[in-house]
């Protein structure tokens, strides 16, 4: 079976205000709901698990009541975790817990504040997963990504040429995801903010698939005028 799992548990303590992000209101409709109508309308997926803050989990529901009346059934709303991994295995524990978590089962998982994903990607993501058992969303890097260690002094310049920016929809096997999870230590969930850095560093193999300059994460107020924008040339 394949699910999306739409990442919403966060606070956005970035952007500020007093409710997070993905409830921020982009044209007339929360910026969730527009990344949920994206899973919800992919026939691809079984089921659509949203997880958000537990205080969000009511009005979650209310909205996609309001928004998206035929998602009832197939969208359902859940408690997040306390760090973004935290939230992706609380959808895997969800599966579980419904008795469909086998070594097919295939997540699809996506931030709530990237509400311009398109189908191709969704799609793509799927099949390079089945393919591999994992994969990301990137786009090549256009600026020239400089490291410091120190935040004083450079202390690298990596070959632009093989340099990606990670987006999401990031997608695995399941119940392969839970297995690699389970043998981290605490010290290691802390360094692994990044979901497919957990195959990566258990040395399974992760597949590209092409994302979109324009699948931005809203994460600063200046963000909400890009997508603001991007939405009148949508119209
Ligand atoms: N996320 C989540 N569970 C968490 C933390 C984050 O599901 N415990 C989700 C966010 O809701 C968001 C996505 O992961 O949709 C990307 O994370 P980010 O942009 O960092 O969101 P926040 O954590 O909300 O933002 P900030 O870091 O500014 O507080």
């Amino acid at each position: 079976m394949i699910y999306g799992v739409i990442l919403a548990g966060g606070i956005g303590s970035r952007m500020g205000g007093e409710k997070p992000k993905q409830y921020l209101n982009l044209k007339g409709k929360p910026i969730i709901i527009y990344t949920i109508e994206k899973f919800f309308t992919c026939p691809d997926f079984e089921k659509v698990i949203v997880l958000c803050p537990e205080k969000w989990v009511e009005h979650t529901k209310n909205l996609i009541k309001k928004y998206i009346a035929p998602a009832d059934g197939k969208v359902i709303v859940t408690e997040g975790g306390n760090t973004r991994n935290e939230t992706i295995m609380k959808a895997v524990d969800f599966i579980e817990s419904e008795g469909t978590l086998d070594e097919n089962t295939i997540i699809v998982t996506h931030d709530s504040v990237r509400p311009f994903v398109t189908h191709r990607i969704i799609k793509e993501n799927i099949e390079a997963c089945r393919k591999y058992g994992a994969c990301d969303t990137v786009v090549p890097a256009t600026d020239t990504i400089v490291e410091s260690a120190d935040e004083k002094f450079i202390s690298g310049i990596p070959n632009r040429k093989i340099m990606y920016q990670g987006q999401t929809p990031q997608s695995f096997k399941a119940l392969k995801l839970k297995k690699l999870y389970s043998t981290l230590s605490d010290e290691e969930k802390e360094i692994l903010t990044d979901a497919a850095k957990i195959f990566v560093l258990k040395g399974e193999k992760v597949a590209l698939t092409d994302g979109e300059t324009f699948n931005i994460k809203i994460t600063y107020p200046y963000d909400l005028k890009i997508a603001k924008s991007l939405l009148e040339d949508e119209e």
